[in-house]
């Protein structure tokens, strides 16, 4: 086996969310390390050595990565090939026909066909349906001939770390890797054991469907709560206390909270399994729970409120989950949609997103409803409830599926929740529709 001539130690295709904190990763442990993505302001940030988004520590290692020079950018991903490792971590959307879209992957292994030599390694990143590292292999056998596992090397070795933690779970998450043929893992496993995270060997459609499998049981696990929450409304029960009766003391409990259960992750990958599923529409019932929380919420500021036309909702948070700048298939977005949708006049709240949005005085003042979106650990400052009561006044209706201060009400009103929050005796029944 002859190896590539090699100017980097690795590539990385793809450099969002998992791509570039790895890129850093990797060149922070000493590698030669070139990084490809096709959108120039990512490349011109990263190059002038500015975090593109927010990642934990991310900008730390960014400096010292550019300080020793060891990150070089391109936007041909042909340049991938300079180095003998190249990982992608491209997207993986899903289309709405509930099929995994890999255009990008499709896209970049044409890229790399022309360039690619015996003893390159290909290593799959990025989420992947079951399959898909098989027919990576198949498709370099079938184009040009390598045999897979010992002339050219596919793996599997999926991103588990969640957005925010990339930093602190790098080196202790265990790494699974599924490489096809003899070799493949083999070789992935001494790129990847640069870090101290133990490594695990296995199949590659085990190595993916562990991986979707992973989110497939937190995106389940979210729509139970959501649905008992739906459930309790009907009933006229109170969600929190209910799964605090399921939960206490009770060995076989350990159902979650309830909240916008969203992100780009949890709301594609799960089709990744559906697309060829055995209960064909089992995984999609758990989508649509999710999905419908925020008509949940906004049917339920009507029957509290009655019509929304010109009442003024306070959304806080636009990000798809607690404290990161994320947006993406935030359900933020979904619920302002509908809010406009009743012609209500909507104001938007989030400290932590790069999308510009009101100031909190501003988005709180004279509001009639406030709806907290996303659990970011400033709303869930005691604080927060007491400049909604003030701004708003306590009689404005606050929609908080998230508990975010112990008053366990999903709907309650601003004075009503100062005080149960305080663990005072609740206020008596504020006036309006009732609850
Ligand atoms: N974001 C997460 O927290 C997370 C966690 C685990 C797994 N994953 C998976 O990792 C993969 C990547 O996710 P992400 O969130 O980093 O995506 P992303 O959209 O943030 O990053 C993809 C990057 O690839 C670039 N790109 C697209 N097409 C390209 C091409 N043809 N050539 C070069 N660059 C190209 C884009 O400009 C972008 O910067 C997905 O499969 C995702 O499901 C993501």
């Amino acid at each position: 086996m002859s190896v590539p001539q090699s100017s980097a130690d690795v590539a990385v295709v793809g450099l969002g969310r998992v791509g570039l904190p790895l890129a850093l990763s990797f060149a922070d442990r000493g590698l030669r390390v070139i990084g490809v993505d096709n959108d120039p302001r990512r490349l011109e940030a990263v190059g002038e050595g500015r975090m593109p988004f927010e990642e934990t520590g991310a900008q730390d290692v960014l400096d010292r990565v550019h300080a020793a020079e060891r990150l070089s950018l391109t936007s041909a991903v042909a340049d991938a090939a300079r180095a003998r490792q190249i990982v992608i971590t491209l997207g993986t959307p899903s289309f709405s026909n509930i099929e995994i879209d890999m255009r990008d992957i499709r896209s970049a292994l044409d890229d790399l066909l022309g360039v690619l030599e015996e003893g390159h390694s290909l290593i799959l990143r990025s989420t992947i349906a079951p399959g898909t590292t098989e027919f990576v292999a198949g498709y370099l056998n079938k184009h040009r001939g390598f045999q897979i596992g010992e002339e050219v090397f596919v793996a599997h070795a999926p991103e588990r770390i969640a957005a925010g933690r990339f930093l602190a779970e790098i080196d202790t998450l265990p790494c699974i890797i599924g490489g096809v043929g003899a070799r493949s893992g083999e070789i992935a496993a001494e790129l990847f054991g640069v870090f101290q995270a133990p490594i695990v060997q296995t199949t590659p459609v085990q190595a993916e469907l562990a991986k979707i499998w992973a989110n497939i049981l937190r995106y389940t696990n979210f729509a139970l709560p959501n649905l008992l929450m739906m459930d309790c409304e009907r009933t006229g029960a109170n969600v929190f206390e209910v799964i605090d009766l399921i939960n206490r003391d009770y060995p076989r409990g350990g159902i979650a909270q309830p909240g916008l259960t969203a992100g780009t992750c949890l709301r594609k990958d799960f089709t990744f399994s559906e697309e060829r599923s055995a209960a064909p529409g089992m995984l999609l019932a758990v989508s649509r729970v999710n999905e419908s929380v925020p008509l949940f919420l906004v049917e339920g500021l009507k029957r509290r409120l009655g019509s929304l036309a010109d009442r003024r909702v306070a959304v806080l948070g636009l990000a798809f989950k607690a404290d990161t700048d994320d947006e993406r298939d935030s359900l933020a977005h979904k619920l302002i949609r509908l809010l406009e949708r009743e012609l209500a006049d909507v104001t938007v709240h989030d400290p932590q997103v790069a999308t510009p949005t009101a100031p909190l005085q501003e988005a709180l003042a004279g509001a009639d409803a406030v709806v907290v979106a996303a659990n970011h650990s400033d709303f869930r400052d005691p604080r927060t409830l007491a400049a909604i009561a003030e701004l708003a006044g306590p009689s404005c209706l606050v929609v908080d599926p998230w508990d975010c201060w112990g008053a366990a009400q999903v709907f309650g009103y601003a004075g009503e929740l100062v005080q149960l929050a305080a663990g005072a005796e609740p206020a008596p029944a504020q006036e309006g529709p009732p609850r």
